[in-house]
């Protein structure tokens, strides 16, 4: 999937902007605040409708402006143009200018992987952001799994709240709750199944990539769930042992909510134990591995950006990962210095050099 031509109207710092992108790598450079991210949060709203960023939506909008507009044709076998249009009240999506009118079938169409220095946090942060992130990579190749997580959340929060009635009430059984305990197992083994398979997934990609960038090292993903193991009628024997607390506590104890995973780097957790240049490695090699789970599952690759990549790592492992960018995937590199085109093997790239939300220069270079 390649993305041929971007066009913004009042994004962030851009006006206007109409671009052309190369089919393998495009290079984005400039000085700090020119810009950068903001085009490739661009192509990111272009895909998923909304930004990466953890900003309020509105400050996609131009200063001044009442709406924005972002517009670009996706080449994936044949070409589409696809549009979101955004203003303060309201969000719009078209395809090949006939309008969507449900955002879930626009999402699924453009697949992107991306790489920005908050997805640290991946690592470093709570076990629910841990969750969101892996909710994002799943759901992104299964729009199923988003309804059943959608309707686990839906069928906790009734659970949740019908136990804290029946303490009220000083009730210890219901049949009621046995029908949202059943349907709430239901729900969270598909959710369990899939997320155990992604990872497995991952984890066999995880370290081969990991390798290649730091040369040493065995990386895995270890994840926990209190599923684990256990059939249906095993997962609701727990429940109904956990029954009581979850009366007191008015909450369930047990299930896919509770879920989290761990960075393991010979055998340690990389949250406890990693360096910032060892993080950031260890979600290269997942974002790597992503990719090609995708191409397995979809036989195409997704669009691949990287956002401030080179912060905090060394050369070596910069010109390793450059060396595992591959020709087919079409890449959005963003840096504030082009230092890297000298000292790697890169020969086809364009590059674009933005300055206060301007492009100000352009070149390509095409290897015979
Ligand atoms: N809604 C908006 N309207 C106008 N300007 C905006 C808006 N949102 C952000 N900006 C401006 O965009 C600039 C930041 O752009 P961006 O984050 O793309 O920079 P960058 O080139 O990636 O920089 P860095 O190298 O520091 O990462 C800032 O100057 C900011 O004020
Ligand atoms: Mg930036």
């Amino acid at each position: 999937m390649k993305i041929e031509l971007l066009k913004l109207l009042n994004f962030r710092n851009y006006q206007k902007l109409e671009m052309k992108f190369h089919p393998s790598l495009n290079i984005i450079y400039g000085k700090n605040g020119s810009g950068k991210t903001n085009l490739v949060e661009a192509i990111y709203v272009l895909g998923l409708t909304r930004s990466f960023r953890l900003s309020q939506e509105k400050t996609l909008i131009l200063d001044g402006a009442l709406s924005t507009k972002v517009e670009g044709v996706i080449n994936n076998r044949y070409k589409t143009l696809y549009t979101v249009l955004l203003n303060k009240e309201a969000k719009k999506v078209k395809i090949n200018d006939n309008k969507v009118a449900k955002l879930s079938d626009y999402i699924s169409k453009i697949t992107i992987v991306l790489f920005h220095p908050d997805d640290l946090r991946f690592i470093k942060d709570t076990p629910s952001t841990r969750r969101k992130n892996l909710n994002i990579s799943i759901s992104e190749m299964n729009l199923e799994y988003l309804r059943v997580l959608n309707t686990y959340n839906k069928l906790l929060k009734q659970r949740n709240a019908y136990l804290k009635q029946m303490l009220v009430n000083h009730h210890e059984t219901s049949d009621y709750l046995d029908i949202l305990t059943s349907k709430l197992v239901d729900a969270g083994m598909y959710i369990y199944d899939k997320r155990k398979k992604f990872l497995q997934q991952v984890n066999s990609y995880l370290n081969t990539f990991y390798h290649k960038i730091t040369g040493l090292d065995e990386l895995v993903i270890n994840y926990s769930c209190t599923y684990e193991g256990k059939n249906k009628e095993e997962i609701l024997n727990l429940m109904q042992k956990n029954l009581s607390k979850d009366l007191m506590l008015g909450k369930t104890s047990i299930g896919i909510h509770g879920d989290d995973l761990a960075f393991l780097l010979d055998g340690k957790n990389l949250k406890e134990y990693g360096s910032e240049g060892q993080q950031k490695n260890a979600i290269i090699a997942y974002k790597f591995s992503e990719l090609e789970i995708f191409k397995e599952k979809t036989g195409f690759y997704p669009i691949f950006i990287l956002d401030d990549l080179f912060s905090e790592l060394d050369q070596e492992k910069v010109l390793n990962i450059l060396k595992l960018l591959k020709s087919e995937i079409q890449t959005f590199i963003t840096t504030t210095n082009l230092d890297i085109l000298s000292f790697s093997s890169i020969h086809s790239y364009k590059q674009i050099h933005i300055e206060d939300g301007h492009v100000i220069g352009e070149s390509e270079k095409n290897a015979k």
